[in-house]
């Protein structure tokens, strides 16, 4: 694939983070949501591929734009056949509320690499390079922790674990403390948060816990490129679940690992809608420009680009912001 794409890649999550943060804090999440698909809707027609959504907005059904299997790009004979994995707000709540680490995030991969994971939760752990293939999700958590703070070269007592807040983690949680280790509880987002756990800068370790399984598919994508690992096991509380996983060829109780998920050449671009550890969010600035951080990345050469970019707002199409 060209290398170049990475960077049009940016382009749709600029995009799609400038729509949404024009919402942040209304109270409307549908709203925020919807901005972002727009912006990244129509930004993906300028990509010299020929893409087809895996993971996106939902069926065909119940979302007008980026559903699972629609085509985006130009889609010319030469084009780049690839498939897309979208979250155009990963946070739709830390939006509408002006919370942090919402992020607008895209994955990219040949076709047939990203795995089309129904939605439903997963449960996941994430560590970046220094622990990467030193962790399992197989393992107790305490022996998981273990062998974190010995990569990192660290005391249990001094590792950051972090999930989301959520009745269902009770138990980790507690093991998690037993350990003696230090938690961040996160109410949403936890593509950002498997992130974090690959820069020093966010101090944040290990990611623990079940979230939702596409965010699984994007992160393992984004954890790739940086060297980092991430696994996850699909879980089913439903029967229908479990009918859905069968019919999709998903096998529920095995340990999915980064190529699972996402093999092959894998690209990824993620811009923040509000401020996170790992990216700032769109800032609006005098004379109608705003300020967007964002990284882009790819799994070939590792090269990971922090993007800044300032948005002349009156001269940008009307779906970019
Ligand atoms: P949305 O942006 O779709 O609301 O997802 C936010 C999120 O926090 C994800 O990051 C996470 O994987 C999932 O929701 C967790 O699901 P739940 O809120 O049901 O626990």
């Amino acid at each position: 694939m060209d290398r170049n794409l990475a960077l049009d890649l940016v382009r749709v999550t600029e995009a799609a983070a400038l729509g949404a943060s024009t919402h942040m804090g209304r109270g409307d999440k549908i709203a925020a949501d919807q901005a972002g698909v727009d912006g990244m809707r129509k930004m993906f027609d300028n990509l010299d591929i020929n893409g087809v959504v895996v993971i996106g907005e939902g069926e065909m059904d119940e979302a007008p734009m980026l559903y699972i299997g629609e085509e985006v790009g130009r889609r010319g004979e030469k084009s780049a056949a690839v498939d897309i994995a979208v979250d155009p707000v990963e946070g739709t709540n830390s939006v509408a509320k002006g919370l942090p680490n919402a992020i607008a995030v895209v994955a990219m991969a040949p076709r047939g690499c990203l795995l089309n994971a129904p939605d439903m939760y997963m449960d996941k752990i994430a560590v970046g390079p220094q622990a990467a293939g030193k962790v399992s999700l197989d393992a107790p958590v305490h022996e998981n922790l273990k062998a974190t703070a010995e990569a990192l070269g660290k005391s249990i007592t001094d590792l950051t674990v972090t999930m989301l807040d959520r009745p269902r983690h009770a138990e980790i949680i507690k093991q998690c403390r037993d350990a003696g280790a230090r938690i961040k509880l996160f109410q949403d987002g936890d593509v950002a948060a498997a992130l974090a756990t690959c820069f020093d800068y966010t101090g944040v370790d290990i990611m623990l816990g079940i979230g939702g399984a596409p965010e699984g598919v994007i992160a393992a994508a984004g954890l790739k490129c940086l060297g980092g690992q991430f696994e996850g096991r699909l879980i089913a509380y439903e029967d229908s679940e479990r009918e859905r996983c069968k019919d999709m060829g998903v096998d529920l109780d095995k340990v999915l690992t980064m190529d699972d998920l996402a093999k092959d050449e894998v690209y990824f671009a993620a811009t923040g809608i509000s401020d996170g550890e790992l990216l700032k969010g769109v800032t609006y600035r005098g004379n109608n420009t705003a300020r967007t951080h964002s990284v882009v990345m790819r799994s070939k050469t590792g090269t990971i680009r922090f993007i800044e970019a300032f948005h002349k707002l009156s001269m940008k199409p009307s779906y970019a912001y």
